[in-house]
């Protein structure tokens, strides 16, 4: 019988230098995928999972993530007196208890960031979503829903893994993998970045986790690791040969909005999508590409 997940942690004190100047006063978290900031799709995409409380790390300079997820008062109050619509807040306001907020107070790494949440998560496994990594799942099935499914059958420790090109290697956590046996894949190693033409595979970690509180105590004294930064990587490595520990293939496709293409490859493929925007954009996108 396996722990429920219950928790999850969303590391967002990065400092998302890709993105400026847009990022110099707007987290980069809070930029939309047509009209949801990319938290939102992350927060949805744990609540479809069975996770209760969400666990924000944040950062000088992203207060606004925490005001996003309360009530907006004056303008609900605003639009209600107005007999408007406000369903397009849904799924908005967390519940009192279900949303933490803790301060990383210097970027030293995302391994560092998830440790600054040790005593909210407490002795219990947890997910961890990074926003930036946008995550459409295959027919309504969500990554972290897909993960969670596996978890329940093998238990252990989980991490996504997805195929790609070979030479993009150098900029992921990467997997050394093991037996495969369907959407499973046993991890016997995980290098981050590693040099070009060293990757154990083609197969990396886009940025969702189910980990053993374990990674906690080894966060602890993690040394600094690929680019002077405290490494989950490191940390999960080291769970290995000691817990099960498994990639799961995500039925789904990805969109690295961390980059500026994958972000705007995230607006067009969804709004192809969206009843009320489809035909204006196609028609829009054929007439551009043939001018
Ligand atoms: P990224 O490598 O995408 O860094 O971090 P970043 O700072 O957000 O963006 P760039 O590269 O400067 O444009 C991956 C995730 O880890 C979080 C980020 O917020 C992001 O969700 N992170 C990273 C932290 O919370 N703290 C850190 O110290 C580093």
């Amino acid at each position: 019988m396996t722990k429920p997940i219950r928790k999850a942690v969303f590391p967002v004190a990065g400092l998302g230098t890709r993105f400026l100047p847009a990022t110099k006063a707007v987290p980069k978290e809070l930029l939309p995928v047509v009209d949801r900031p990319l938290i939102q799709y992350a927060v949805d995409e744990a609540r479809e999972a069975g996770i209760e409380q969400m666990i924000f790390v944040t950062g000088r300079g992203k207060g606004a993530i925490e005001d996003y997820f309360d009530i907006a008062y004056e303008a609900e109050a605003t639009q209600r007196e107005r007999g408007k619509d406000l369903s397009a807040l849904d799924g908005t306001r967390l519940e009192p208890g279900n949303a933490v907020f803790i301060r990383q107070q210097e970027p030293l790494g995302l391994g560092h960031a998830i440790w600054c949440a040790r005593t909210i998560v407490g002795d219990e496994p947890f997910a961890i979503l990074l926003p930036d990594e946008f995550m459409k799942g295959a027919r309504g099935n969500g990554c972290m829903k897909q993960m969670v499914d596996a978890y329940e059958r093998v238990g252990g420790n989980l991490v996504c893994a997805l195929e790609i090109p070979m030479e993009d290697t150098p900029n992921y956590g990467v997997i050394a993998p093991g037996a495969r046996d369907g959407a499973l894949t046993q991890v016997t190693g995980l290098v981050e970045k590693p040099a070009l033409g060293t990757a154990p595979s083609n197969l990396i970690v886009p940025g969702r986790y189910i980990l053993q509180p374990d990674v906690m105590h080894i966060l602890e004294t993690q040394e600094k690791g690929a680019g002077g930064e405290i490494q989950l990587t490191d940390a999960m490595a080291a769970l290995i040969g000691r817990q099960p520990f498994h990639g799961v293939t995500f039925d789904g496709r990805r969109f690295d909005c961390g980059s500026k293409a994958g972000y705007i490859e995230a607006n067009l493929a969804l709004a192809l999508e969206r009843p009320d925007l489809k035909d204006h954009i196609r028609a829009f996108a054929q007439e551009e590409l043939a001018r």
